[in-house]
C-alpha cells in the first residue's frame, strides 16, 4: 500500500472512531475535549490541537491538548480569526509568512485552522499546529474538513 493509501485508510478509520466515540452525547465540553484528545493521539508531528469557540464576537480558548495558549482572538486576527472572517480553511505551510500570525507556542512552524459553522452560524474553529513546516497537505485538509463536518452534526 502506498503512503497516500495508508494515510487515507487511517483517516477513514479516524472518522469512524469520532462517530463511535461521541454518538449519543450532547454535552459540548465533553464532545470537544474527547475530540481534541482523539486528534492528539492520531496525528503525528503536532504540538497543539484544540478549539476556539465564538463567544460575544470573539474567539475564546476551548478544550485543547498542548501548551497553554492565548485565550482570546479577535475577528479577522491571526490564522484563527482569518478562518472565521473568510469562513474558509487556512492551511499555512510556514506561519512566519502568514501576516498577523499569533504566536502561542514558538515551536509551531505550520498550522491548519478549519472553521466550524453550524446552521450558517459561526461556532468556532479547530486549530492544529505542527513543529515542522508544511506538515499539512491536501489529504489532511480534505479529511480534517470531513472530520469537522461530522463534528458539526454532533454539535447541532
Ligand atoms: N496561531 C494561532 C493562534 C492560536 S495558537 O496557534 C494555539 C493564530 O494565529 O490564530
Amino acid at each position: 500500500m502506498s503512503h497516500t493509501e495508508t494515510k487515507i485508510n487511517n483517516y477513514e478509520m479516524l472518522l469512524k472512531q469520532l462517530t463511535a466515540l461521541l454518538e449519543n452525547e450532547q454535552d459540548h465540553i465533553a464532545i470537544l475535549s474527547n475530540t481534541s484528545a482523539l486528534l492528539n493521539q492520531f496525528l503525528q508531528n503536532i504540538n497543539w490541537v484544540g478549539f476556539y469557540l465564538w463567544k460575544d464576537k470573539e474567539l475564546v480558548l476551548g478544550p485543547f491538548q498542548g501548551l497553554p495558549a492565548c485565550i482570546r482572538i479577535a475577528y479577522g486576527k491571526g490564522v484563527c480569526g482569518t478562518a472565521i472572517k473568510e469562513r474558509k480553511t487556512q492551511r499555512v505551510a510556514d506561519v512566519e509568512k502568514f501576516p498577523g500570525h499569533i504566536v502561542c507556542d514558538s515551536a509551531s512552524k505550520s498550522e491548519i485552522v478549519i472553521p466550524i459553522i453550524i446552521d450558517h452560524e459561526i461556532y468556532g474553529v479547530l486549530d492544529i499546529d505542527s513543529p515542522i513546516k508544511n506538515r499539512f497537505d491536501e489529504i489532511d485538509q480534505t479529511y480534517l474538513e470531513k472530520f469537522v463536518n461530522i463534528l458539526q452534526n454532533l454539535l447541532r
